[in-house]
């Protein structure tokens, strides 16, 4: 079950959190993970470490992925050098600022956008590109929210980011069904990383409250995320495309 022997996996933010979730969930299927973030020293230490329990089947590039012409780059060295690329996972997105829609600077409306809607777009832009030229067929996951879905107060731009997002992956399963290229997003509720371990020192009451309107009782874990995504990487789920699964014990019906 999501065996990804053979495959070789890009992930982009992949040093911490989530994405170093989807990288640990991928190696143990088998994977070889190209691991992808801009915080280099981050990146160096999560890399290092696992390259010493998976030998040979790591690799890292520091990137800032609204740099889409050294994204490309990257992907063309790394298949000139290694081989095809099978599948990506876009999890890399930060958002700018808090608060109130109607307090919200133009700034970190633009900021949010660039970071949570269109890095996405110029990754896939660059994935769909190359296995385009290459007549590849692969497994794409985007990682969305699902606060897309159920709103998301004083962070609404992050929200509308997300739900462009699961837009996108639906226009873009419509455009490439028909090259063998699957893309589907994963919608996660909470998960337990390090900025939302954060929150909870800071607000003592927050895991309390969210935990109370999620339907398994406890907040997800990277490894929640990153089984998924193996699974829609895999040839498990062969037959599953153009879809936006929530991953959330239940929190988005609720
Ligand atoms: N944590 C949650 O509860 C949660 C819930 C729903 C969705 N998500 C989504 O999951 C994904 C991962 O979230 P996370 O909480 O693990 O985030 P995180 O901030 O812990 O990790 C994101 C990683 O992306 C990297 N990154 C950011 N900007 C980059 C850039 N320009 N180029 C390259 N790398 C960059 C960061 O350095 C970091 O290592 C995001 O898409 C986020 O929106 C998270």
């Amino acid at each position: 079950m999501n065996d990804l022997t053979n495959k070789n996996i890009l992930i982009t933010g992949a040093a911490q959190g989530i994405g170093l979730g989807i990288t640990k969930h991928a190696l143990k299927n088998n994977a070889s993970v190209i691991m992808l973030d801009s915080n280099n020293d981050l990146l160096e230490e999560t890399s290092d470490a696992l390259k010493s329990i998976h030998e040979g089947k790591v690799f890292n590039y520091n990137l800032d992925l609204m740099n889409d012409h050294a994204y490309i780059s990257v992907i063309n060295n790394f298949h000139n050098e290694f081989g095809n690329i099978h599948g990506f996972c876009n999890n890399a997105a930060a958002s700018s600022g808090l608060g109130e829609l109607h307090t919200f600077s133009n700034t970190d409306f633009d900021k949010t956008l660039d970071l949570s809607f269109k890095m996405l777009w110029l990754s896939l832009k660059c994935e769909i590109q190359y296995l385009t030229e290459k007549s590849l067929t692969a497994s794409i996951v985007n990682i969305s929210s699902n606060a897309a879905l159920r709103g998301y107060a004083n962070n609404s731009i992050y929200a509308a980011s997300k739900a462009a997002v699961n837009s996108l992956t639906l226009s873009a399963a419509k455009e490439l069904g028909k090259k063998n290229i699957r893309i589907n997003a994963i919608s996660p509720g909470t998960i337990l990383t390090p900025g939302v371990e954060n929150y909870f020192k800071q607000e003592p009451n927050a895991e309390d409250y969210l935990k109370s309107s999620i339907l398994l009782n406890r907040i997800g874990t990277p490894e929640d995320i990153g089984n998924a995504v193996s699974f829609l990487l895999s040839e498990d789920s062969k037959y599953i495309h153009g879809q936006v699964i929530s991953i959330d014990g239940g929190s988005s019906i609720y």
